[in-house]
């Protein structure tokens, strides 16, 4: 089965947002994606607004052809954006204002009725809800009883390790958490820090349906364009 390519274009909105201009539009990028043969396009909607806008979120609701994954933090102003956009799936993530990108995946196992609270209004408006963790078995015994659809594996201590050895250990541990999601019936996606020489091993995951993949396709794009840079990793992925 070929896995699912999730383009997430939010450092198209980052160039954007460096000068204040109209331009890159992630919109268009989202287009090109879809084109290109993408399966879905993911944007983050970070409380500091520093890539993605609202006005981003709402164009693509409408534009988006494929399926638009939304990820969030779970806040009541998220919660509000989302009941009233209705992404097609909503991945919640950790989120804080200081770190540069996502750092970790969302701490479940040890989650407040909060994040159930959550989940559930999503769930109930018929949202698709993913949650973004570690490779470890608490995380993923703690989202199978909140019966979200899916868990996104996340893949950065894998795609940093410092040496081969590290990443051998990384990749058994992804290969470990996603046979058994999979065998809690989660849909199991996988993403951060994935790149042109990383991503074929963990597209090779049998139980790995999806994958997330953002700023090493954007960076890509600069010296090849939009379209060539999606196919080329869809090739990459196919061949896995
Ligand atoms: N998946 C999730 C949940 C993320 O938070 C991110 C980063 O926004 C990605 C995938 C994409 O990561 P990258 O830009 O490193 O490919």
């Amino acid at each position: 089965m070929q896995t699912r390519l999730g383009v997430n274009v939010d450092h198209v909105a980052t160039i954007r947002q460096a000068r204040g201009t109209l331009y890159p539009d992630p919109v268009t990028a989202a287009s090109m994606a879809e084109l290109a043969g993408a399966h879905q396009i993911t944007i983050h909607l970070r409380e500091d607004r520093r890539h993605i806008q609202d006005r981003d979120l709402r164009i693509m609701r409408e534009t988006v052809q494929t399926r638009l994954n939304l990820e969030m933090a779970s806040t009541q102003e998220m919660l509000e954006i989302a009941l009233a956009v209705r992404p097609d799936c909503v991945t919640l993530v950790p989120e804080k204002r200081e770190e540069q990108t996502t750092e970790g995946g969302l701490n479940v196992a040890d989650a407040t009725d909060e994040l159930a609270a959550t989940c559930d209004r999503l769930m109930a408006a018929g949202i698709d809800v993913s949650l973004f963790i570690d490779p470890d078995s608490r995380s993923i015994e703690a989202s199978s009883r909140l019966d979200v659809h899916a868990i996104e594996l996340h893949t950065g201590d894998y795609a940093e390790a410092a040496d081969e050895d590290t990443r051998n250990h990384e990749l058994k541990r992804l290969q470990q958490a996603a046979s058994l999601a999979a065998s809690c019936s989660l849909m199991v996606a996988a993403g951060h820090g994935l790149d042109y020489v990383n991503t074929p091993e963990v597209a090779a995951i049998p139980e790995v349906e999806e994958l997330n993949i953002g700023h090493s396709i954007v960076a890509r794009s600069i010296f090849v364009g939009f379209d060539q840079a999606v196919r080329e990793m869809l090739a990459l992925m196919r061949s896995a």
